[in-house]
């Protein structure tokens, strides 16, 4: 079969070049201009990566303009509705979906992994209390690499692995820990009895002095949550994963650049930053109408946050499936209903904004932050803690896409190149010459 290629003509000197055409299993194909500089001495330029695949990945896949996303091939629909958290994790790691014998080694690695060493509370007394509980995740999770040494071969396969089972466990205690400590409580225990997200609630609403039990159905909402959070394809903080990791930098300081990355009110921090917007709007008192205008309005910096995606020209499927959850939590949990005005005033939102042209013809959807917060909000999870949430689902992500690209030969480290505009050269003049 003859292969297939592009050929760039430069209409300068007339030169010309062929370049082959990249073939992924499903998804846009790609022209390979890894050997273009070194031909043409030219560089590609492309900001923000609009037209760029940085990798081959097995992991996620995702069709914006359909409004698909797969994990290993499995829709996220079909996750969501029938898996648990733990299934999906073993399934971004493995490749393929544990059987019960599988499923019941994984978790009993993951739940004997859950305790961190004592020494690492300490970590947290060196925050001030009104610390942003994502600047705590960044520090410690930064910090394990100071404690857990014998996680440090990133290049045999075996030890990537257990590191991803340490991260995976140990992230549910170290984000609700920095919440019992934004809150002068005291630290609780994992329960190793205790599922994935029951343990997780546990250790964030527990009181020393009365007995606790999670609410199933919040249990049931968490590990939705966690599902349609798990991974992304080449998202801003896992491109960040694997640039910092292609340094060859431990795992542990990798994934600590990703939860900064997901910091970012235009990516993770949009959950927190959606539901202040809810707010604001709902004590202005002013019409939905006036926040959208004000959106369009290219003199305001406002945008309506958790609308709009790089990839989904199209309803994100997460923010289906979240806002169905949501409905079902408010009209299910009384605690909840004193949040319903919030929900009332994002249906409203979203359906003024899907019938105005400026979104229409951008293609600018709910995504993912959209709805998620409300159900926080409902689980009785503050404000500041919703992008700690997104990481922690987030890290089963970055973690199999580090390994993946780890166990990559051909991994180099990644160092892109720029378009100078500076000055050019110039002679270094003496002091009273300047
Ligand atoms: C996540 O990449 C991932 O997969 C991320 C994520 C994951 O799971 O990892 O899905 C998670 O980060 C979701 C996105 C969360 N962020 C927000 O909700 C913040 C609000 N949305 C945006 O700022 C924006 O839509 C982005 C950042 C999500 C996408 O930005 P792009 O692709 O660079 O698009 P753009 O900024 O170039 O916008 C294109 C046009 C612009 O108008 P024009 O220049 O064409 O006139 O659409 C406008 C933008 O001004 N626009 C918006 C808007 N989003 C885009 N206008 C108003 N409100 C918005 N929310």
């Amino acid at each position: 079969m003859t292969k297939h290629t592009v050929t760039l003509t430069d209409n300068k000197t007339g030169e010309s070049i062929e370049l082959d055409v990249l073939h992924p299993t499903q998804g846009p194909n790609a022209i390979d201009v890894t050997q273009l500089y070194k031909k043409t001495g030219m560089f590609t330029y492309d900001p923000g990566f609009m037209s760029t695949a940085s990798c081959w990945s097995d992991i996620t896949y995702l069709d914006g303009g359909k409004g698909l996303l797969e994990y290993r091939g499995y829709s996220i629909q079909q996750l969501a509705e029938q898996g648990s958290f733990m299934e999906t994790c073993y399934l971004l790691l493995n490749g393929e979906l544990p059987n019960q014998t599988e499923f019941d080694e994984f978790t009993h690695r993951v739940v004997h992994h859950t305790m961190l060493h004592e020494q690492i509370k300490r970590f947290y007394s060196g925050f001030r209390r009104d610390a942003h509980p994502m600047a705590t995740m960044v520090g410690v999770v930064g910090a394990l690499s100071a404690f857990y040494h014998e996680y440090m071969e990133i290049h045999d396969e075996k030890n990537r692995y257990e590191t991803a089972v340490l991260l995976i466990a140990k992230m549910p205690t170290i984000a609700a820990w920095s919440y019992r400590y934004a809150n002068g409580l005291p630290f609780v225990y994992p329960d190793n009895k205790l599922s994935y997200p029951d343990n997780f609630l546990h250790m964030m609403f527990s009181l020393p002095s009365e007995e606790y039990l999670a609410d199933p159905r919040m249990s049931r909402a968490l590990e939705v949550i966690l599902i349609t959070h798990a991974d992304h394809e080449q998202n801003a903080s896992t491109s960040t994963v694997r640039l910092a990791g292609s340094s060859e930098v431990n795992p542990f300081a990798a994934i600590s650049a990703g939860i900064a990355s997901l910091w970012g009110p235009a990516h993770g921090g949009a959950n927190e930053a959606v539901v202040r917007m809810l707010m604001e709007i709902r004590d202005s008192e002013k019409p939905v109408q006036h926040f959208v205008d004000k959106a369009k309005d290219k003199t305001q910096s406002f945008r309506l946050m958790g609308f709009g995606h790089r990839v989904y020209k199209n309803y994100d499927p997460r923010a289906t499936i979240i806002k169905e959850l949501c409905h079902k939590i408010l009209n299910e949990s009384e605690v909840a209903e004193e949040h319903r005005d919030l929900l009332d005033i994002a249906m409203k939102l979203e359906s003024v904004a899907l019938e105005d042209e400026y979104f229409v013809s951008r293609k600018l959807y709910p995504n993912v932050d959209f709805y998620s917060g409300i159900i926080f909000l409902s689980m009785g999870i503050p404000l500041n803690m919703f992008t700690v949430m997104f990481a922690m689902a987030r890290t089963i992500g970055w973690i199999s896409h580090w390994h993946e690209m780890m166990g990559d030969d051909k991994t180099r480290i990644a160092r892109p190149r720029q378009l100078y505009t500076g000055e050019t050269s110039r002679d270094y003049p003496p002091m009273d010459k300047r």
